[in-house]
């Protein structure tokens, strides 16, 4: 056998991390990864401190999980201390044995982390600007200024504390205390997403001392949210899970559960599929390139349209996790039926969005009779009335030597819809227009409703309560069933001829 020839060639170290920290984390993310520890260390409670002293501030991650003998803390502190190859127990949230790290880097060069457990309290440090260049010298204890953080460990019976020092790439020369607090704020309203499912269960997680409230993307307890059952489907390297929601129009929420759902990113960044992978949070909306024909964009209409999908750290492969937990792509396998539930979703997002909630809930076998109807031409779409409708109907066939002309005012009216009017204000607003007498005071609404009552009774000949039906199957007055209740034969006396 040819012995082949060899060279050692390892990585040199201060420059092999210096390219580590640019990974593109943000504050947020990388304290989630460190979080993502504590928690698969069995941690219940999470203490993050913002300790701001100008270009010393500090920040710190304390859990009083199950902590790490010596030798599991030195091995924690080396990079890829352990292979991305290896399976995981179900409830690990680690994959890469990178994190601890590379999260810690891209915020600060200097990291001391200190761990307690029965065998006692050990803390090492990495401090990038003594890193030699070829050499992975691991220092033993804090700085003198991490020393004080030892103490809140020692407190507790096991736990460990992450500390980052030396904030480089948070503390600027121009940054201001305002500019840190603004960050806690932004640090806060990412963890309670990404973590929502713990925070409402098993785990507190305080920032400097306040505890973060969970932040639930599909206002599950609402009662006008839609949401659909869960379905699991079955792939080779596990189960997922998935259920559609769609949440409600801003006319059926109050102005601070409307703002609170819309989300860190606001509502249209929000929409589409929110990944978690063991409960915790990865992607917090995307359409994940799924589309048909080419990738849907997030768009306006579609808002309202967040599905949960579940999947398990067995398929971390298969979905392409990446090593800040911040990207998943669904395996082939999958993306027909992820497209097929997507596009229902999208749909109804989009009916809710049109009719500001007011879905359309009429017995299943009636059909609503609309007063316009969509044509379709090889020229484009024309938007016509439908005769059919009733208050439409009833004007023609009473029209007599009039009837020409009410033709040719509907075609006036057909003619000239402020499309393009509708369309700007619909962005602009982010809301469509009113419609359906939305806001109308019930007299207003009432008035109508009598007179195609009378209407019907009258020249239709229909009985008051096949009338009432009728009306109930009628376009906007679907909405308005508790005012068609209140329409008796007395109703027809008082409606002025
Ligand atoms: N807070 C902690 N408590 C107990 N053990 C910890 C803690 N933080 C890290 N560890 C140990 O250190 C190891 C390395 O952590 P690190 O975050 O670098 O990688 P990982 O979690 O294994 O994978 P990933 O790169 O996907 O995060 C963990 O697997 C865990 O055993
Ligand atoms: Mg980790």
């Amino acid at each position: 056998m040819i012995e082949q020839k060899t060279r050692s060639v390892p990585p040199r170290p201060s420059a092999m991390v210096e390219s580590l920290r640019g990974l593109g984390y943000s504050t947020a993310t990388a304290l989630a990864d460190i979080i993502d520890n504590s928690i698969a260390a069995g941690a219940n409670n999470v203490s993050l401190g913002f300790v701001w002293d100008n270009k010393a501030s500090s920040i710190f991650v304390l859990d009083n999980g199950r902590g790490m003998t010596e030798q599991e803390l030195v091995s924690a502190m080396r990079l890829g201390g352990i292979s991305p190859k290896e399976s995981r127990h179900p409830s690990d949230l680690g994959r890469f044995g990178l994190g601890l790290k590379t999260a810690s880097f891209s915020q600060g060069r200097c990291l001391t982390v200190a761990s307690k457990t029965n065998a006692g309290l050990f803390c090492f440090r990495w401090d990038l600007d003594a890193l030699a260049d070829d050499e992975w010298s691991l220092y033993e204890g804090a700085t003198l200024s991490g020393e004080g953080f030892l103490q809140r460990l020692n407190a507790l019976p096991c736990g460990t504390l992450v500390l980052w020092e030396k904030l480089d790439r948070i503390v600027m020369a121009e940054s201001s205390e305002q500019d840190f607090l603004d960050l806690m704020d932004v640090v806060e309203r990412h963890l309670a997403m990404v973590f929502h499912r713990y925070l409402g269960a098993s785990l507190t997680i305080r920032i400097n001392e306040k505890p973060i409230k969970p932040w639930d993307p599909f206002l599950s307890e609402h009662p006008a949210t839609w949401s659909s059952p869960a379905e699991r489907i079955n792939t080779p390297s596990g189960t997922i899970e998935v259920q559609c929601h769609v949440l409600p129009h801003k006319d059926r929420l109050d102005e601070k559960t409307y703002q609170t759902a819309a989300g860190p990113d606001g509502w249209t960044a929000q929409q589409g599929f929110y990944v978690y992978r063991n409960a915790r949070l990865l992607v917090a909306g995307s359409w994940l390139g799924l589309g048909q024909g080419k990738m849907w964009a997030k768009e306006e209409a579609q808002k309202l349209a967040r599905i949960r999908l579940d999947i398990p750290n067995s398929a971390d492969d298969d979905w392409k996790i990446d090593i800040r937990k911040s990207v998943a792509r669904p395996p082939p396998v999958v993306k027909s039926r992820l497209l097929r539930l997507a596009e229902d979703t999208r749909n109804r997002a989009r009916r809710v969005f049109a009719h500001r909630g007011q879905i359309v809930r009429i017995g299943q076998a009636q059909e609503l009779l609309q007063a316009w109807k969509v044509e379709r031409s090889t020229s484009g779409l024309r938007y016509k009335i439908d005769e059919e409708h009733p208050a439409i109907k009833l004007v023609l066939e009473d029209a007599g030597h009039l009837g020409n002309s009410v033709r040719a005012m509907l075609r006036v009216i057909e003619e000239t819809i402020p499309v393009q009017r509708i369309w700007l204000d619909t962005a602009e607003a982010h809301e469509t227009p009113r419609t359906g007498f939305g806001g109308k005071p019930p007299a207003e609404i009432q008035n109508v409703l009598r007179v195609l009552f009378k209407d019907l009774v009258g020249k239709k000949g229909m009985s008051a309560s096949l009338a009432k039906e009728y009306l109930r199957q009628t376009e906007p007055f679907q909405l308005w069933t508790d005012l068609i209740d209140e329409l008796t034969e007395e109703t027809l006396n008082e409606v002025a001829s």
